[in-house]
């Protein structure tokens, strides 16, 4: 086990018009964010007062234009590493994740987009692999294919990807600038080792054309909910990306997860378990709630009882739409579904009625990703609790909208965070390595022959 101090991992998703489906439909949302330099550069340099680890950048590599229901926020997409170059010149410490599909990218280009952003950002640059969830074949349309590749094809080809990045990011061994310029030798060429690689679903042969990055390895984020996934990010990931159910599923998971990494030759600590967590965040509980239950209202949809009740396995039809879902079910219905209880605890009382009910789950992961409400203090208990249950090693802030949460949590989580000693009081490294207290690991060139200038 590692002997470093354990602090919260702190990182910001961005999502130009918000999370939650509806939530945009507030007077105040901002929704001209998609694309706008000047909203994405405010999120950026909050973030980074937040002295957050990093900024996080989802991929979507298709449209959803006819998707059903409201997810007005899945449209439109920025290339993430465009927006990572642009991130990186208008920041100094936040690292900068970029996430890359693994099933349509080609390493070639995604190691040399992902080394260039290393060498612009001085050591923020993060990777994140996603492999694309089955049966969503929109994408192989726009790469010419007529259907999603299965899993075992998915994780075949982010195997291969992933070894050819590493192997790509050390085509220069370091001492390979020389500027002799008596002798007239700028580079020592001597210090390149091109990959010679040939696999089932990639070949390369030849080396980067840049030095190595300056954070050696870097980092790697997974988000995967399979077996294979699980294996892949206790291999390969320094971080991995999961879902928040509650203290008890996510301890299980923490130590399911965790308890992969020594098979692979890794201590546990070296990976962070990080959830997307949305957070309504206000100057006091009260004032929370109501923003909560203002966007739930938002909610577009007729209630139906149908859908509430297919997810707790019960007929709703007879029941009043108004009924508080305390009278409407048993203490026994409670116990099975864990979620009603945090539904409850995100309202904050317990006037939560079948209709609210609706509101909730229409909300695409409030189940697998419920909502945290409360003050400044509240939020910032809640994570110190989970904190240290080892449910999670940090949370990455899904905003319901723009641009008030960021900003709320940062004004009023983080100095709590500060105050219970589990959060930093400023950047003391520059890179997203240095964040996580990861090491600069050697280059695997370096105990070779001495430099030309040695
Ligand atoms: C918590 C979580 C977050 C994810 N975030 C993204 C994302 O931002 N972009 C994306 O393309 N896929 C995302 N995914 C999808 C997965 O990365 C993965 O592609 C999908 O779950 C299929 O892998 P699996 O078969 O191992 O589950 C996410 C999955 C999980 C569980």
């Amino acid at each position: 086990m590692s002997t470093r101090q354990r602090t919260v991992k702190l990182a910001y998703s961005a999502w130009p018009t918000g999370r939650h489906a509806s939530a945009w439909r507030l007077p105040e949302a901002f929704n001209g964010g998609t694309v706008d330099p000047v909203y994405l550069a405010d999120t950026v340099r909050t973030a980074e007062r937040g002295l957050f680890d990093y900024y996080f950048m989802g991929n979507a590599i298709s449209s959803t234009p006819t998707a059903v229901g409201n997810w007005h926020n899945d449209v439109f997409k920025l290339e993430g590493f465009t927006l990572a170059a642009y991130a990186a010149a208008i920041s100094r410490h936040i690292g900068l994740v970029v996430t890359v599909n693994t099933t349509y990218a080609g390493p070639y280009d995604s190691a040399r987009a992902l080394v260039s952003l290393d060498h612009l950002s001085q050591g923020r640059a993060g990777l994140n692999i996603v492999t694309g969830a089955d049966g969503v074949d929109g994408p192989a349309r726009n790469y010419g294919q007529a259907r999603h590749a299965v899993r075992e094809d998915r994780y075949g080809r982010a195997e291969e990807f992933i070894g050819i990045v590493h192997g790509l990011s050390e085509s220069w061994e370091d001492g390979y600038f020389v500027d002799d310029r008596e002798k007239g030798t700028l580079f020592d060429l001597s210090r390149s080792h091109p990959l010679e690689f040939e696999g089932k679903f990639y070949s390369v042969g030849g080396a980067l054309n840049l030095p190595r990055p300056p954070q050696g390895r870097i980092p790697i984020v997974h988000a995967g909910g399979s077996e294979k996934s699980f294996h892949y990010g206790a291999r390969h990931a320094d971080i991995r990306f999961s879902p928040f159910v509650s203290t008890e599923w996510n301890r299980d998971y923490y130590r399911r997860i965790k308890g992969l990494l020594p098979q692979y030759g890794r201590d546990p600590d070296d990976q962070f378990i990080i959830p997307g967590i949305t957070f309504y965040v206000a100057g006091t509980d009260a004032e929370a709630r109501r923003k909560f239950k203002e966007v739930q209202d938002l909610v577009v949809g007729e209630y139906a009882p149908m859908q509430v009740g297919a997810l707790l396995g019960l007929d709703l039809s007879r029941v009043p739409r108004d009924e508080r879902i305390v009278d409407a079910f048993t203490e026994e219905t409670f116990r099975q579904h864990p979620w009603l209880g945090t539904a409850l605890a995100a309202f904050g009382d317990e006037s939560v009625t079948l209709h609210d009910l609706f509101h909730y789950i229409s909300n695409r992961g409030h189940l697998n990703q419920p909502p945290v409400v409360g003050s400044g203090p509240r939020v910032a208990r809640w994570i110190a609790e989970n904190f240290e249950a080892r449910a999670f090693d940090g949370v990455k802030l899904f905003p319901a909208y723009a641009r008030t949460p960021l900003d709320a949590f940062v004004d009023l989580v983080v100095p709590e965070l500060q105050r219970l000693g589990i959060y930093r009081r400023s950047y003391d490294t520059s890179t997203l390595r240095g964040h996580l207290g990861l090491a600069v690991p050697p280059s695997p060139h370096a105990a070779r022959a001495p430099a030309l200038t040695a």
